[in-house]
C-alpha cells in the first residue's frame, strides 16, 4: 500500500489554504507539522464530551477521561516499542523532557568533576539543560563532533569517554542538517562503559520506525505537535531501573504517595514524574495522531518521504550557487543551504511571498552554524502530505528569487 495523497492532504484543512493569494506550500515541517481532522475532533470530543480531571474522580466523566489517557500512554509504548507502559512519561514537549532528564538524573547520578557528551549538531535543548546542570554540579560538558558533511565522528566518541563520563546524549537526526547519526553505534560505545544513552528523537519518530528495545536507548524524547498531535504535549521514555532512581522533577498533584507536613513520600513511575493536572486533551489528540500515522503505515510514510526529499535533492542541485549543508549517506526529512551569498532571511521572505514557508536561521543549532562559519541557513522540511508538484513550485520560487538578489 501506498500514501492516497489526495485523500491524505484532504484530511488536512490547512493545505487548502491561500496566503497572499496563493495557494500555500508549507516546507516547515521540522519547526511543527499540521492536524489532520482526526486529530482536531478527538481534541473537541473532549471538551464535548468527556470533560474531567483524569486520575483524581471516581465519578464518570473523570474515569472515562482516565481510560482515554491512559489508552494514549499504550499507543505510545507500542510506536517506540517500550518494554513496560509506566517507562512512558508525558511531558509538555521533547525540550521539557529533557530538562526532566538533565535536572532528575543530574540529582541522582552526577557530581562534581563528572562529564556529560553531547554532539556538535544538537537542538539548544539538548545542550542548554546539561550545561545548567553542569554549571549547578560543577559538572563537565564534552562535545562529539561532526565534519564538513555532517557526519558524526562517531570513532571519536572512546577517545570522549572517561571514568568520569555520566551519560551521552544526542540527536537522531539533526534537525539543521537532517543527517542521521549513527546511535546504535553510539548507545553501543556508550554501554560497553556502563553510560547511559538519552537519544532526542524530535526529527525521527514522525518519520521513521522506532524500536527503543533495539536501539537499546536510556531515554528518549520526543515533541506532539512535530508528528501531527497537538502542541503542549510530548514523551519521555526512560528504563525503569534510571527513572525508579531519580526524583520526581516536579512536585505537586498526583506525583505523591502520601504528604504530610513533616515529609512526603512519592508515587510510582510514570505519576512521579507528571505533576500537576495533565494536559489531557493534548495527549488525547496525541492518541489521535499516532493512530492516524498506524493508518497511513510507518513504513509508508518513510518510503513516501525518501522519494520527496530524494528530488528536492536532485532539483535544487540545478540551482547555480547553491550549497547544502549535511550531505551524508542518510539524510531524512529536511534540506539546509545557501545559494551564493543571498542573505537566508532575504529567500525566506521573499519566497513566503511566494506562498512557501521556509524556516531560515540559525534553527536553535548556533553551535551547526559556527561549525560552518554561517549565520543561518535556508531550511525547507517536508511531510508525508508534500508533493513534487510543490517541490517544483518551490524550485521555480528559488531560481527567480536568487536571479532577483544575485
Ligand atoms: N526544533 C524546531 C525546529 O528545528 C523548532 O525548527
Amino acid at each position: 500500500m501506498s500514501i492516497n495523497i489526495s485523500k491524505v492532504r484532504n484530511d488536512f484543512p490547512l493545505l487548502q489554504k491561500e496566503v497572499y493569494e496563493k495557494p500555500y506550500i508549507y516546507f516547515d515541517n521540522a519547526a511543527t507539522t499540521y492536524r489532520p481532522l482526526q486529530v482536531l475532533a478527538a481534541e473537541e470530543q473532549i471538551y464535548r464530551e468527556f470533560n474531567g480531571n483524569p486520575h483524581r474522580g471516581a465519578h464518570y466523566m473523570s474515569n472515562q477521561t482516565t481510560v482515554h489517557v491512559e489508552a494514549v500512554r499504550d499507543k505510545v509504548q507500542q510506536l517506540i516499542n517500550a518494554p513496560a507502559r509506566e517507562e512512558i512519561i508525558f511531558t509538555r514537549g521533547a525540550t521539557e523532557s529533557i530538562n526532566l532528564v538533565a535536572y532528575s538524573f543530574g540529582e541522582a547520578f552526577i557530581h562534581e568533576g563528572d562529564e556529560i557528551i553531547v554532539s556538535e549538531m544538537e537542538h539548544h535543548a539538548n545542550i542548554v539543560p546539561w550545561q545548567m546542570l553542569c554549571e549547578r554540579k560543577k559538572a563537565k560538558l564534552k562535545v562529539l563532533p561532526f565534519d564538513n558533511s555532517g557526519r558524526l565522528m562517531v570513532e571519536e566518541l572512546e577517545g570522549l569517554i572517561s571514568d568520569k563520563t555520566r551519560i551521552v546524549a544526542v540527536t537522531m537526526v539533526s534537525n539543521v542538517m537532517g543527517v542521521v547519526n549513527p546511535v546504535k553505534q553510539i548507545i553501543e560505545t556508550a554501554h560497553q562503559h556502563n553510560i547511559p544513552v538519552l537519544l532526542d528523537a524530535a526529527q525521527w519518530v514522525q518519520h521513521h520506525k522506532t524500536d527503543v528495545q533495539e536501539l537499546g536507548c536510556d531515554f528518549m524524547v520526543f515533541s506532539g505537535h512535530k508528528m501531527y498531535g497537538p502542541t503542549g504535549v510530548g514523551c519521555l521514555y526512560g528504563k525503569s531501573k534510571w527513572l525508579e532512581k531519580m526524583p520526581p522533577f516536579l512536585g505537586g498533584g498526583e506525583m505523591i504517595d502520601k504528604v504530610t507536613f513533616d515529609k512526603t513520600t512519592f508515587n510510582t513511575i510514570p505519576y512521579k514524574f507528571e505533576a500537576g493536572t495533565p494536559n489531557f486533551t493534548q495527549i488525547i489528540g496525541l492518541g489521535a495522531a499516532i493512530d492516524y500515522i498506524h493508518e497511513l503505515g510507518i513504513e509508508n510514510i518513510e518510503v513516501y518521504e525518501k522519494e520527496l526529499l530524494d528530488y528536492a535533492y536532485s532539483q535544487l542541485q540545478t540551482v547555480q550557487g547553491i550549497r547544502f549543508f549535511g550531505e551524508t549517506e542518510k539524510q531524512s526529512g529536511v534540506i539546509s543551504f545557501l545559494v551564493g551569498n543571498i542573505h537566508p532571511y532575504d529567500m525566506g521572505m521573499f519566497l513566503d511571498k511566494m506562498g512557501i514557508a521556509v524556516r531560515t536561521g540559525h534553527h536553535c543549532a548556533e553551535p551547526v552554524m559556527d561549525h560552518f562559519a554561517i549565520h543561518g541557513t535556508i531550511r525547507a522540511s517536508f511531510a508525508f502530505y508534500n508533493t513534487n508538484n510543490e517541490i517544483d513550485t518551490f524550485i521555480q520560487a528559488v531560481k527567480k528569487v536568487s536571479a532577483m538578489l544575485a
